[in-house]
């Protein structure tokens, strides 16, 4: 397993295997193993990369997680909720500029409230964005939660069709050690049956360089994306925030934690192959190239700041968040430029829809 061209033909991996191209550290060793991604990469899913606009809408949560800047605990953020009218002229923004899909983020709820509006969003923004160029009108992907499966389908019938949940790690112990006692790997994993069953693209990922994390925990995330069934993958390095229990924990630094995302990235889609993968934000926070290095790692979905200025700054999953005060407008530019600079094009006007999930319909 040493050069780019055996990578690029071998169709499936053992564990070992993975331990083996996650555990690279030689400058020669990463670089066949980035260009054997980009290569699968341009041959299942073409030079394309797809924009999905990011709306955080609401940043109330029920959830403690251990390692998040927006926990239920942090007393001293500001909770908000975008209104509706505001959510929808975002979504309008999004579509006039081409980017074919949205993604409506937020905390964790289950009120009954909570859903019936989420719902009434997805609605709203689907029966205002159809147009010549968009005959179906934006692409919605939901990232709310875990939520019982009526409420999934609520959200499906109103026209979202992609769910993000990530597992965070799909090891038993370590996704208790991150999060509190009340939630649950089994839970989450429930989700994504419910999710997939009911007709959605399915989204997950983890986090990179967590305390006590191991390439051996890493390679099984990858197990668990394709025994899943996978559609589509988010996942970037952890950024401890200060206030939080995680926080002070010791993990490995920064370069090294940029490394393994790359890896983790370069990986993914050599062994999943067609699914989509984003180029996250936190992977800029720890590098200022870090999403054009994601694209050239095996990514191909890049998710533009949407979230109103005014109200981005309580949002902060982490430290150092980049973009907290870049307009949508200048964002746009930015982003086009960073993509250029890669060799890659952008789908606009385009669901740009996992090839993945295409493949088990068809
Ligand atoms: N560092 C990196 N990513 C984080 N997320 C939450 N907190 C952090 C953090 N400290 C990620 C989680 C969650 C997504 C919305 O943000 O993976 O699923």
């Amino acid at each position: 397993m040493t050069t780019a061209h055996d990578l690029v033909g071998k169709i499936a991996f053992t564990r070992e295997e993975i331990i083996q191209l996650l555990s690279a550290q030689d400058e020669n060793e990463l670089e066949r193993i980035r260009q054997a991604a980009e290569r699968i990469l341009l041959d299942t899913c073409g030079d394309e990369v797809y924009y999905r606009g990011l709306i955080e809408f609401s940043n109330i949560c029920r959830c403690d997680c251990l390692y998040c800047g927006i926990r239920k605990s942090m007393k001293d953020v500001d909770r908000y909720e975008l209104a509706l009218d505001a959510i929808v002229e975002s979504a309008q923004w999004c579509a006039e500029q081409g980017y074919g899909s949205v993604v409506l983020q937020s905390g964790e709820r289950t009120d009954e409230r909570f859903i019936s509006f989420v719902q009434e969003a997805v609605a709203a923004i689907k029966q205002t964005t159809v147009s010549e160029t968009l005959p179906h009108g934006l692409g919605i992907t939901l990232c709310v939660g875990e939520q019982t499966r009526q409420s999934y389908e609520r959200f499906f019938s109103a026209g979202a069709h992609r769910y993000l949940l990530r597992i965070e790690s799909s090891n038993p112990a370590l996704f208790s050690r991150i999060h509190p006692p009340q939630q649950t790997l089994d839970s989450r994993i429930r989700c994504l049956r419910d999710l997939a069953e009911i007709g959605f693209q399915v989204g997950t990922g983890v986090m990179i360089g967590l305390p006590g994390q191991t390439v051996e925990h890493l390679a099984d995330d990858i197990l668990f994306f394709r025994d899943m069934d996978i559609d589509m993958i988010g996942m970037g390095p952890y950024i401890p925030h200060a206030g939080t229990p995680l926080g002070n924990e010791p993990i490995p630094d920064e370069e090294v934690r940029t490394r393994q995302a790359l890896l983790m990235i370069a990986a993914t889609r050599l062994v999943l192959k067609n699914v989509n993968i984003a180029a996250t934000t936190a992977l800029q926070a720890l590098h200022p190239q870090g999403r054009e290095e994601g694209l050239r790692s095996g990514a191909n979905v890049i998710m533009p700041q949407l979230t109103p200025v005014e109200v981005r700054k309580n949002y902060l999953l982490y430290e150092n968040k980049p973009c907290v005060d870049e307009s949508a407008v200048q964002c746009r530019g930015c982003l086009a430029g960073r993509i250029g600079s890669v060799g890659r094009t952008i789908g606009y006007n385009k669901w740009g829809d996992s090839r993945h999930f295409a493949g088990k319909s068809g």
